[in-house]
């Protein structure tokens, strides 16, 4: 695992957005696996920009998202369907038929979720997954005691989830309390993950992740089973890391640091 600590949200954003664009670069028609949450509004920011400014081109690229809320509709401002829509697809060049979002109001979600799979695996697998993490250490909505072999399917959100989640609805019983998500299983599959985390309020969820067991209890600890893995932090969220000496050591000697 690698950790980059930044000084702020700002050029956590930028440095993921570095990444992003280095992957394109290298390989113009990636299959990106994206995340939604307040994290990565500042990397998708970032990317628009580098889209506008920098001629950045989307036209060959593939998404995937990680996860929707059962029974919200694409055009409700809460589902992940219209975030990605407003905070990012509306501004690049990805084209519609490329764009892959779990459905929340499919009526079959069995099917539907084994479709979701063989569909990452026909457009050959991610190249380059996105996560943010939740205050418990959930990735995706892979909550804890999520299988860590789990595949696509339906979670039941946990208590913290909805409530840390309710910010975005106007009462805590708007929140739905099941989602379609990927599997931690799913995640794992791809070549490379980038987990962005900021603030204080990830700082325990980060550290467990990254030093604390591997756990279904917490969801992210099952990238350390991954071989390319890169966590991007803010300083707030590294704050409760025991070997960020050494992180930051190994930092200040990479050479092509984003
Ligand atoms: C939700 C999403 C996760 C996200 C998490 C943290 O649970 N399903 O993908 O990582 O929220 O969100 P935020 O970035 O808003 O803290």
């Amino acid at each position: 695992m690698e950790i980059l600590v930044k000084d702020n949200y700002e050029q956590m954003s930028v440095a993921a957005a570095k990444l992003v664009a280095r992957t394109l670069n290298a390989k113009p028609n990636a299959v990106l696996g994206l995340a939604t949450g307040a994290t990565p509004l500042g990397l998708y920011r970032e990317l628009v920009r580098m889209h506008k400014d920098e001629g950045l081109d989307f036209s060959q690229v593939t998404t995937f998202n990680l996860d929707e809320y059962v029974g919200l509709t694409r055009n409700h401002p809460q589902s992940y369907h219209y975030f990605m829509h407003e905070n990012f697809f509306k501004h690049v060049n990805i084209p519609k038929q490329n764009i892959y979002i779990p459905s929340g109001t499919t009526d079959n979600y069995a099917a539907f979720c084994q479709w979701y799979e063989q569909r990452i695996h026909e457009c050959g697998g991610i190249d380059l997954q996105l996560l943010g993490i939740g205050s418990d250490g959930h990735i995706a909505f892979n909550e804890p005691a999520s299988s860590l072999g789990s595949r696509t399917r339906i979670k039941t959100l946990a208590r913290t989830t909805i409530q840390d989640n309710a910010r975005f609805f106007d009462t805590l019983d708007q929140v739905p309390i099941y989602a379609i998500t990927m599997g931690v299983g799913t995640i794992l599959e791809a070549r490379k993950i980038l987990l962005l985390a900021n603030g204080r309020p990830k700082a325990a969820a980060v550290a467990a992740a990254v030093e604390g067991p591997v756990t279904c209890m917490v969801t992210a600890s099952a990238l350390q089973l991954h071989r390319d893995v890169l966590f991007v932090v803010d300083r707030e969220a590294a704050g409760q890391l025991k070997m960020l000496d050494y992180y930051q050591w190994i930092q200040e000697k990479m050479v092509d640091a984003p």
